[in-house]
């Protein structure tokens, strides 16, 4: 059967190698021409795209959303959800989750890829709900790691109960590369004897691994695979579109995907791609194979986040030491995927260990909110002495962690009616308050400029 391709350059190749700072300007002027291509479907919101446009780029991401569906006629557009953290770092309150939901599918998102950091389907149960309820395809994803307790019996499980929950797809999400070829035969093949959905796989080529995973994940029955269009491919980012349509060229997995449109697509964002390198945005560190994500486990966008986090306190040279506590404060945390949020998490959690030059001598509030159960449960236990360290003897939450959110909607609204525009202002402020209100405040002081330059134009066309 043909594999199907979800093209991720609006998304996750940006995010992976540049920061996400692809803005929308840049992005439109090529989306008729990818729109003719015939992918499965262009990942082309959430993840961090939704944060970087308010706090970075001073756009908003709703209005880059409208923008993209306008100009996709043809595509299904995705986006990548955290489960009940939708798109931020915390967990929100169910009315927060299903109205966000609704409006992105408003908007014209097609597909809604759910995941959550700790795989605790608990903390999806919300989202795929209203998926179902608003007609999207809810897609859940598996977030991929390493570690003696996550067995293919394991994997194969939580597939079944996937399926049982209502989603459309499944997905297995390796944010880290660490899927390796023949690993990811077995794990497709369990996973296609614990549920008949469709399976999708998504990969970083950081450990240089990636396009043969996906060679014999096909091979095993994967059915769409997730590619990067060639200049933001490889690296920490995916494997080339190109090489993966070659590769499948004249066989039974043939994508049918037309070379010379690629090329072309190519020839627009490599100029693109070449200005980042040169302004230093794209450093040339995460583009290289780093076989040591296979050992320290620690997704590319992490990677990019770690340089300059370390970069920023002058740390560059410790850039080793904190990938190797990594590990050690994930395993103190459960051992979950290291994924957004988790990523950050125990990310940073390591470089103050390293920084402050004794393990825990400070505890971030994030961590504190880990080691509390705030984000549900990890597959093994806390460390109980860290554990300690960080809650005292406070009780840590065991049930859904959203059961004990009241309802924050309505709070929201309240707080930003004066500033509020559209409905989805509501939603980009309950995820990221002080950088919305701040977006607010420029996006006024914008249209206020524009009202006054046009006031002027008045008055010169009708002098008085
Ligand atoms: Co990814």
């Amino acid at each position: 059967m043909a594999v199907k391709i979800t093209e991720t350059i609006l998304r996750d190749a940006h995010q992976s190698l540049i920061a996400t700072r692809m803005t929308t300007e840049q992005m439109l002027p090529i989306i008729d021409k990818m729109d003719k291509v015939g992918y499965h479907s262009v990942e082309c919101w959430g993840g961090a795209t939704f944060d970087a446009s308010l706090r970075f780029l001073k756009e908003d991401p709703w209005e880059r959303l409208r923008k993209l569906r306008a100009g996709f006629k043809n595509t299904k557009l995705q986006m990548l959800f955290r489960g009940q953290n939708i798109l931020g770092y915390n967990h929100y309150s169910d009315d927060v989750v299903e109205y966000f939901v609704q409006k992105s599918i408003a908007n014209g998102i097609d597909i809604i890829r759910i995941f959550d950091c700790f795989n605790d389907l608990r903390n999806l149960e919300t989202a795929v709900k209203a998926a179902n309820k608003e007609k999207g395809h809810a897609q859940i994803a598996l977030s991929y790691t390493l570690g003696d307790a996550y067995t293919l019996d394991y994997w194969k499980d939580t597939a079944r109960r996937i399926e049982e929950m209502g989603a459309d797809s499944l997905c297995i999400k390796d944010m880290a590369g660490l899927l390796v070829p023949y690993e990811a035969e077995k794990l497709v093949k369990a996973l296609k004897e614990g549920t008949k959905l469709p399976i999708q796989l998504h990969t970083h080529y950081t450990s240089g691994v990636a396009s043969m995973t996906y060679l014999k994940a096909v091979e095993a029955g994967c059915d769409i695979i997730d590619t990067a269009i060639s200049p933001f491919s490889m690296g920490t980012s995916q494997p080339a579109t190109e090489v993966m349509v070659e590769t499948f060229k004249g066989t039974q997995y043939d994508t049918g995907l037309d070379q010379n449109l690629l090329a072309e697509i190519a020839d627009y964002f490599r100029p693109i791609q070449e200005e980042a390198l040169k302004t230093g945005l794209l450093n040339p560190k995460v583009m290289g194979v780093n076989i040591k994500t296979l050992l320290y486990q620690v997704p590319g966008g992490m990677l990019s986040n770690l340089v300059s986090q370390l970069k920023e306190a002058h740390a560059e040279d410790k850039y080793y030491q904190v990938l190797e506590e990594i590990p050690r404060v994930r395993k103190d945390f459960g051992e979950p995927p290291l994924v957004t949020p988790s990523s950050q998490i125990v990310g940073t959690q390591a470089v103050l260990n390293v920084l402050q030059g004794e393990r825990y001598k400070m505890i971030t509030k994030e961590s504190k909110k880990v080691l509390s159960g705030e984000f549900g449960q990890t597959i093994k236990p806390f460390n109980p002495e860290v554990q300690k360290k960080a809650i005292g003897d406070a009780e840590p939450i065991t049930c859904r962690p959203a059961d004990k959110i009241a309802p924050q909607l309505a709070k929201f609204e309240e707080e930003i009616k004066e500033w509020k525009q559209q409905d989805e202002d509501v939603l980009s402020y309950a995820l990221f308050p002080q950088v919305a209100m701040e977006f607010f405040k420029y996006r006024q002081a914008q249209q206020t400029k524009v009202d006054v330059n046009a006031a002027d134009t008045k008055n010169q066309a009708y002098p008085v």
